[in-house]
């Protein structure tokens, strides 16, 4: 009598294709929240001005959170057999949050925070949809993540609504 065994889900031998697709998504992320990390502790150092300390404050506090999605990120890669890039395999895509010209445009930093965490609610949006019913505790991860990136973005829009109110965007 042919006898099959269980499924391990995600780390069943025939799934080997779909893992390394999954490590593949979430070395994007991984890469997406490093350099979140580098152009949000530039911010928080470099913009000026009182009313730029409401955002500087907030990117501070950030800056722990997107690490924190880092470190997520590479964890699961390695439990999915993969294995955590090195710094060469980094290529920038943040053009839109490199320093302004002058450091009291606060504007152009909270645009560039909003396309940033919309940028990773895309991509984190993906990985939900395609990990549906084939890697849940990935699913699971990234949504808690995606859960942040959500209020981080929700709160620059309403940074940037009050400026915009003001005339000010
Ligand atoms: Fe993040
Ligand atoms: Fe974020």
């Amino acid at each position: 009598m042919e006898t099959t065994s269980p499924s391990k889900g995600i780390f069943d031998g025939a799934s080997a294709e779909v893992r390394e697709h999954v490590v593949e998504l979430l070395a994007r992320g991984y890469w997406m929240e490093i350099e979140t990390v580098m152009s949000y502790l530039a911010a928080s150092v470099n913009l000026d001005g009182v009313r730029a300390q409401e955002v500087k404050e907030s990117l501070t506090g950030d800056i722990e959170e997107e690490l924190g999605h880092a470190r997520l990120f590479a964890a699961r890669i390695k439990e999915l057999y993969g294995v955590v890039p090195g710094s060469e395999g980094f290529a920038p895509e943040q053009s839109f949050l490199q320093p302004p010209e002058e450091q009291t445009d606060v504007v152009h930093v909270i645009r560039g925070v909003i396309k940033a965490e919309t940028g990773a609610i895309e991509h984190y949006t993906r990985i939900v949809d395609e990990t549906d019913q084939v890697d849940p505790v990935t699913q699971d991860m990234v949504i808690d993540i995606l859960h942040d990136e959500q209020g981080h973005r929700r709160l620059f829009e309403g940074f940037l609504r009050e400026y915009e109110r003001e005339g000010l965007a």
